[in-house]
């Protein structure tokens, strides 16, 4: 069969998806509103091949294993009935993104897996059914099939929670600087984490009503173009995210002295007057939400604190995109 080859780029969510109401189907307690980014993506080449015993899932030259295996032999299942075949699959993926490290690669990751493993078996999903199988992998790759704003409307069911574009082509002045903290994968994945909240942090509901209150908000900052309104937002709801963490039984935290660091940075420059917020996802890097006109000098505060500290700029970015591959 055909080979075909995805490129989906990963997203940050301004407000965060944190808990899901089903584990199984991967429904989320909140609605979650993000941006794609340009600097950040997964290339991923699947065939069906007849013949071949089992799956074999290749990611940046390694052949995967255990759980991260495992989920995406799920995605191929779920691909494999709907299009009525039982061929196994070869997979061969790379990450333009650090792997596990907060930087949102399983959003990419699955997003580009749903999209070529779909056409690779034949299927022709709309980019709403690729969502929903999307977030079957990684709740927010549901996000990453489409470019600029995207909200996951959380539903109640597998049918109805997928993601929206909000504004897929964004010509207007936003960027995420990104501050790399830690490129090395965290101890306790995005997964695991999210679970260890629902399950013990007795403040949950209070932090699920207030975030899914803010989706209406920052809807409209969107669409007015309202950079600060966007960015109060997106940094209150990082923080509250991140305080979940803090109240879980055992408490953790994926923000370390360095993410600090920068956060009071970010705190200090806006004392100065500049527009710039801090966003966080489950990892230490942070993300700088600001404008082009401003990068020289945010640069320059935080070189002078933190000299070796590695930055990407990250624009807005497309949406899921197909190519016919090789075979593989
Ligand atoms: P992140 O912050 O990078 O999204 P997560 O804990 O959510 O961290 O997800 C990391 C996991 O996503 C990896 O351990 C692996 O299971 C999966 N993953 C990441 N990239 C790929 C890829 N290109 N192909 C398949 N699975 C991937
Ligand atoms: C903090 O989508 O990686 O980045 O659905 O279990 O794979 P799974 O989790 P994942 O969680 C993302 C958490 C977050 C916030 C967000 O992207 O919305
Ligand atoms: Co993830």
């Amino acid at each position: 069969m055909t080979a075909y080859t995805a490129r989906a780029h990963t997203n940050i969510a301004l407000l965060k998806y944190w808990g899901k109401a089903d584990q199984e189907l991967i429904i989320p307690t909140t609605s979650s509103v993000s941006l794609t980014l340009n600097e950040f993506y997964t290339d991923t080449t699947v065939e069906f091949i007849p013949d071949l015993p089992d799956d074999e899932i290749v990611l940046d030259g390694k052949l995967l294993s255990g759980s991260s295996n495992q989920k995406v032999i799920h995605v191929l299942n779920l691909v494999r009935t709907k299009a009525n075949i039982t061929t196994k699959a070869k997979v061969i993926s790379t990450n333009h993104v650090p792997t596990s490290a907060g930087l949102a690669s399983s959003a990419s990751a699955f997003a580009a897996l749903a999209g070529a493993a779909s056409k690779a078996a034949g299927l022709n999903l709309t980019r709403s059914e690729l969502s929903m199988l999307a977030r079957r992998g990684s709740g927010s790759a549901s996000r990453s099939i489409f470019g600029g704003f995207a909200i996951w409307n959380r539903g109640t069911n597998d049918r109805d929670s997928f993601a929206h574009p909000i504004d897929e082509d964004v010509h207007w002045p936003i960027q995420l600087l990104t501050v790399i903290v830690n490129d090395q994968p965290k101890e306790i994945n995005s997964r695991v984490g999210m679970q260890s909240v629902v399950a013990t942090d007795p403040f949950y509901q209070a932090w699920v009503d207030h975030a899914n209150a803010q989706v209406p908000a920052m809807l409209t900052a969107i669409e007015n173009h309202d950079f600060q309104k966007i960015g109060q937002l997106a940094e209150a709801n990082a923080l509250q995210m991140h305080a979940q963490n803090l109240m879980a039984t055992p408490a953790f935290s994926y923000l370390t002295d360095t993410s600090w660091i920068i956060i009071r940075l970010v705190q200090r420059l806006r004392q100065q007057g500049l527009s710039v917020y801090a966003t966080m996802d489950a990892g230490p890097n942070v993300k700088i939400i600001s404008m082009p006109a401003d990068t020289a000098k945010i640069l320059v505060a935080l070189k002078e604190q933190l000299p070796n500290v590695k930055t990407t700029v990250a624009t807005p970015g497309p949406g899921l995109e197909i190519i016919k591959g090789h075979h593989i």
